[in-house]
């Protein structure tokens, strides 16, 4: 099938057969591998990625599905040189260590902080909940997302 979709502000035409997954559809075809995949059944939250301004699981997803849609990966949350300020909280904090996770927590917590800039520490948690880090441990993690905040509460 024919789709068209706009990813990280560039509108995007990609033919996939119908049952292709936008987790295989961004790395595969259109080379986004910043998209990691784990589990492959919605568990990990390694593949998230923001369509119409919500965090999704890009894994459980067709790529048919994002026909129209607005589709964001990490790639397209990162500034054309340096970092963007959820990035910088999550290299001041020590938030990661393979990196692996890191991805589908940057995009859960930039859809978070993007709809509720003031969001606190347990909201922060509840959201990344369903996030799973195998290496760092969480603490650091919430902090830098808690830290990053004043930058959404700015651009408001
Ligand atoms: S790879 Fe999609 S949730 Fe784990
Ligand atoms: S930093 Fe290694 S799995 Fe999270």
């Amino acid at each position: 099938m024919n789709i068209e979709f706009t990813l990280n502000g560039q509108l995007t035409a990609v033919e996939v057969p119908a049952r292709t997954s936008l987790s295989d559809c961004l790395r595969h075809d259109l080379r986004k591998t910043g998209t990691h995949v784990a589990c492959e059944h919605g568990v990990c939250g390694a593949c998230t990625v923001i369509v119409d301004g919500d965090a999704v699981r890009s894994c459980l997803m067709l790529a048919v599905q994002a026909d129209g849609c607005q589709v964001t990966t990490v790639e397209g949350m990162t500034p054309v040189t340096g970092l963007s300020a959820l990035q910088e909280s999550f290299h001041r904090h020590h938030a990661l260590q393979c990196g692996f996770c890191t991805p589908g927590f940057l995009t859960t917590a930039h859809a978070l902080l993007s709809a509720e800039p003031e969001a606190s520490r347990d909201r922060i948690r509840e959201v990344l909940s369903g996030n799973l880090c195998r290496c760092t441990g969480y603490v650091s993690i919430v902090e830098a997302v808690y830290d990053a905040r004043r930058a959404y509460q700015e651009n408001r």
